[in-house]
């Protein structure tokens, strides 16, 4: 059940200020002030869950070529902070472990986003699950979402008391549908195809609407007038002192 959500939510950590989707990037969104992140999970050869955004390594990384190419052991090789601050040379592809140990110290919310390589959709959020479920204590807020059907159909089958977000890019006719078959808590829409019209759509159904990526503070405004609930954001921190938050500690009511 999704009955809190803050009004911004660390896109990839804080993608703005640190290279996404690592460990220094959970940091940095903490420091920011950030309650939640969204995070992406893909799956390396060996099957194990690694936070990545890509189909490949070759934007945030040293390496080249699909993801599931590499073992866990070769991929944790390459540099992943390099490609956007010398600064960063020493970050690495984090495991799924390591980075909810991370999130847990950091005392954060998460959106866990299961992204699968394509063709892996069962296989990516089963393992995903599987390393999440142990670690996740049952009184911090997680939600899990997916663009892939059936990723959400495996989180609704093997752990159905979490919340599934469900991911819209382009959006389907048959969206509405789609959503009542997976269960969907929240509808997590691509922000820039949004007007009072479609986000009305989405909130007659009952689910609060998080729309991505908003790192403009006068976009996030009209969205949060439309009612959106939440917005993903590379840049929490200069987003809620842009919107004159006190903090985005603030939460708002689903
Ligand atoms: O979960 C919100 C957002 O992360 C979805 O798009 O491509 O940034 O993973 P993407
Ligand atoms: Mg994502």
């Amino acid at each position: 059940m999704l009955s809190t959500l803050p009004r911004l939510i660390g896109h990839r950590g804080a993608k703005e200020s640190a290279p996404e989707n690592t460990l220094a990037s959970l940091r940095e969104a903490a420091s920011q002030g950030a309650r939640w992140v969204e995070v992406d999970v893909m799956l390396t050869r060996d099957l194990r869950p690694v936070l990545i955004h890509d189909d490949t390594l070759d934007r945030t990384t040293t390496g080249r070529g699909p993801v599931p190419l590499l073992d866990l052991d070769q991929l944790r090789q390459l540099d992943a902070g390099s490609w956007f601050d010398p600064r960063f040379a020493d970050e690495r592809v984090p495991t799924l472990e390591a980075a909810v140990g991370l999130i847990r110290e950091l005392g954060l919310g998460l959106n866990l986003e299961i992204k699968p390589y394509p063709g892996q959709d069962v296989a990516t959020a089963r393992a995903a699950l599987e390393v999440l479920r142990p670690l996740w204590p049952a009184d911090r807020p997680l939600l899990l979402s997916s663009f892939e059907v059936p990723c959400l159909e495996v989180a609704r089958d093997l752990w159905p008391e979490i919340p599934r977000g469900y991911l819209i890019w382009e959006e389907p006719a048959d969206w509405a549908a789609i959503a009542d078959r997976v269960g969907a808590a929240s509808l997590n829409v691509n922000q820039e195809w949004q007007t009072a019209e479609s986000v009305a759509a989405y909130r007659a159904t009952g689910r609060p609407v998080l729309a991505y990526t908003v790192n403009d503070a006068e976009r996030a405004r009209t969205l949060f007038g439309w009612g959106v609930t939440a917005v993903f954001t590379d840049a929490p921190g200069r987003l809620a002192a842009e919107l004159a938050e006190p903090s985005v500690r603030g939460c708002g009511k689903v």
